[in-house]
């Protein structure tokens, strides 16, 4: 089968497309047949190591992926496709499903076929959905509902998404309002109406207003694409107010000290844990006209390292769809 594959650390140009063997199930295995796949900042970051995020989060990196090199060739977490082979035991999912689901750091669904255990996270893909519609749904919408959660965000609370133009934002704003809360989404200028459009109950444009110096507090500050602080919002927060985080290694510490000191609380929990269940959720709530992944661009395999270097920019709108198989044209 081919397959992107990268054999060192580097910019987008280590990428490229190679034969490969093609995965045989086992037991519990299904084969997918991948039609649509993306590229997100975790495949960006975890290519280059994380090294635009300094030696020591570089040297994690390459403690979880690889010290020398990348342990696993194909990088790639979200997929959409069609089951073709079944694993002996596999008992729910049937040869011609069309599924979607995320691989987190397992990756491998850059590539034309993979193996994913029944159990993991994969889901029928929603009612109606196509495979590069499918394909975005869980990268963003997973780490939202991560922090959300661990943010206890409850019915009628008020809540502000920073950055809410990206895959977590987009999907944040969706799902926050799914749990009742009053959004504010802050964004850049050529995304309020993209934003408005996903139910937020107000947007702020940052380059015109700084949410912080407006004189309103919230219940919860959600920075979903890490270029905000505590420090900077903790006057934006109503006494007992919550910082969520989606990534920072200050936010861990922060995290532990306010859980002791100070009646405002930093939540930014590692590893995020992402459930099968939740999938489901998710399928259930496009099916009822309440989530839609935001697409942004969409990249023929063939030209990966052209979607890595957009993703790289940090400008993406929600998700970057890379094609696997151009089904307009079958
Ligand atoms: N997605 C993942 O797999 C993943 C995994 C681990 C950690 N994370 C972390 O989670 C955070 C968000 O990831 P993501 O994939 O959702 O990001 P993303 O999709 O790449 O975010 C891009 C968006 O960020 C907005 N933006 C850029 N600079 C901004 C600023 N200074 N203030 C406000 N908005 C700004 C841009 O829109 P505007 O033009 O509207 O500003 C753009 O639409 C990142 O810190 C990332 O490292 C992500």
């Amino acid at each position: 089968m081919r397959a992107v594959v990268y054999d060192r650390y580097g910019p987008p140009e280590v990428l490229r497309i190679e034969e490969v063997e093609r995965p045989v199930p086992k037991e519990d295995e299904v084969l997918v047949k991948i039609h649509a796949a993306t590229v997100n900042r975790l495949d960006v970051h975890t290519r280059e190591a994380n090294q635009s995020s300094g030696l020591v989060v570089s040297i994690l990196s390459r403690l979880v992926s690889g010290v020398r090199r990348p342990r696993r060739r194909i990088l790639g977490t979200e997929y959409a496709g069609e089951v073709v082979s079944l694993g002996s035991a596999v008992s729910e999912l049937a040869v011609g499903d069309h599924v979607f689901g995320n691989t987190g750091l397992r990756f491998g669904t850059h590539a034309e076929f993979i193996c994913v255990p029944e159990s993991a996270r994969i889901a029928l893909m929603p009612a109606g959905a196509t495979f590069e519609e499918a394909a975005p749904i869980s990268d963003g919408a997973l780490n939202a509902l991560w922090c959300l959660r661990v943010g206890h965000l409850g019915k009628g609370q008020t809540i502000v998404v920073y950055g809410a133009s990206g895959a977590i934002g987009t999907a944040g704003v969706q799902l926050a309002r799914y749990m009742g809360a009053d959004v504010t989404a802050v964004c850049g200028t050529k995304n309020v109406e993209l934003v408005r459009s996903l139910g937020a109950d107000a947007v702020i444009d940052y380059t015109r207003e700084d949410f912080t110096k407006n004189g309103e507090t919230y219940d919860v500050i959600f920075d979903a694409v890490g270029k905000h602080s505590f420090q900077r919002c903790k006057g934006s927060l109503k006494p007992g107010g919550v910082y969520l985080a989606t990534d920072g290694f200050r936010n861990l510490f922060l995290a532990l000290w306010t859980s002791r000191f100070g009646d405002k609380k930093v939540r930014f929990q590692l590893p995020p844990v992402y459930a099968k269940k939740d999938l489901i959720l998710l399928k259930e709530l496009i099916e009822a006209g309440r989530f839609r992944p935001v697409i942004d661009r969409r990249y023929p395999m063939e030209d990966v390292v052209e979607a890595a270097k957009y993703v790289e920019t940090e400008q993406k709108t929600g998700n970057v769809v890379l094609t696997i198989v151009d089904d307009s044209k079958s």
